[in-house]
């Protein structure tokens, strides 16, 4: 029941990030495409490690809700359990405490970004789009988020 990616997944990602870095870098270096083309860097997750999300029976398929006292939330669709950072890639405010986190989707209060309940950016000025992290479930159906393991964003804990 764990949902921790392989090696190779987790790497995916990050190899994947630091091509679009690679590709912001030549735009810059030919000006006539930066204007458009590369646009302000994501701000990375903060870091949070393994942290404890409660009890499976608190998170209902049809919820998003933060992690007490974490910049992360936990969620529950048809497909599982998942977890996403909530610092905003705009300029890296804590989502949690300053907007607003829900089935419904996500709003930070900094400069108004909106965000679906899977991350997505719906509109900015948040460039990239929240980070999701591995969940896994003891067999008393206590949550672990694992705020080092990036995942992709259609990763869910099955449960
Ligand atoms: S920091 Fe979130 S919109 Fe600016």
């Amino acid at each position: 029941m764990n949902a921790a990616p392989s090696p190779g997944e987790s790497q995916g990602v990050e190899s994947d990030r630091r091509a679009v870095g690679r590709r912001c870098f030549l735009a810059v270096v030919g000006s006539a495409v930066a204007a458009g083309g590369c646009g302000s860097a994501a701000v990375q997750p903060a870091a949070v490690g393994d942290v404890p999300a409660g009890n499976l029976s608190t998170v209902p398929v049809g919820t998003l809700r933060v992690v007490d006292g974490q910049p992360l939330c936990i969620g529950r669709d048809s497909g599982g359990v998942y977890a996403m950072t909530l610092t905003c890639t705009h300029a890296g405010c804590d989502i949690g405490q300053t907007g607003s986190v829900s089935y419904e989707g996500l709003m930070c209060g900094c400069h108004g970004a909106r965000f679906d309940r899977d991350g997505a950016v719906v509109s900015g000025p948040a460039p990239s789009p929240l980070d999701h992290f591995a969940v896994s479930v003891d067999m008393g159906g206590n949550l672990t988020v694992h705020g080092g393991q990036i995942v992709n964003a259609d990763q869910r804990l099955s449960v």
